[in-house]
């Protein structure tokens, strides 16, 4: 496998949040099957780390992701990280589209997890890199989805669809890599 040069967090944040409070709105009440990590902080978790959410609805299969929920005053649904090697991440499509590694280690979500967070609503994806002489950057962009408006996803191949990027040191936006998909482009990240 290659060498790691860089710590890497990929995450997504829920648009629409810190918005007024409606006055007539019904009372709090958190969600028993939290979508992403920021219904889990409405819930009342407040720690980084590893909880159980629910992408495909109270019905669908629960998965372990890692919350961060310290960066920039948002609530990060972690989809990859990656900070000492210990799990490889050159695999096959169905480990792609399944997910692998630990949400307590190194990981990836996993597509089909993705595409269904990515469908019930909008986020806003973060890449944060880190060398080993803790230099950090980031890399913003204002919208992500995997095929959102595909009949079968993995039909679409997971297609991705990213815009609005915006620098925050990291340098150059994907521009041509984010047309080999998302698989290969966020683990190309680093190479
Ligand atoms: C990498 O980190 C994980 C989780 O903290 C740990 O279990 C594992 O032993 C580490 N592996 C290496 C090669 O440092
Ligand atoms: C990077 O940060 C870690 C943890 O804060 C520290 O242990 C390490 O010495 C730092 N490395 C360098 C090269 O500054």
């Amino acid at each position: 496998m290659e060498a790691l040069g860089l710590a890497v967090l990929v995450g997504l944040v829920a648009l629409g949040q810190g918005q007024p409070i409606d006055p007539h709105a019904p009372p709090f009440c958190p969600p028993l099957a939290p979508r992403d990590c920021h219904d889990v902080h409405a819930g009342g978790s407040r720690s980084d780390g590893v909880h159980l959410i629910y992408p495909g609805g109270r019905d669908g299969a629960p998965v372990p992701v890692y919350c961060d929920m310290s960066t920039e005053g948002h609530v990060w649904t972690v989809f990859q990280k990656r900070f000492n090697g210990s799990v490889s991440f050159f695999r096959g499509w169905n480990d792609y589209r399944r997910g692998f590694g630990r949400a307590d280690g190194e990981y990836w979500l996993g597509l089909q997890t993705l595409h269904l967070l990515t469908l019930q609503a909008p986020y806003e994806l973060r890449v944060e890199l880190e060398d080993f002489e803790n230099n950090s950057a980031a890399a913003t962009y204002g919208s992500f989805a995997l095929s959102p408006r595909a009949v079968s996803a993995e039909e679409d191949g997971y297609s991705l669809h990213v815009a609005g990027f915006r620098d925050g040191g990291a340098g150059q936006p994907w521009g041509r890599t984010h047309t080999y998909g998302v698989g290969p482009t966020l683990v190309g990240w680093d190479v």
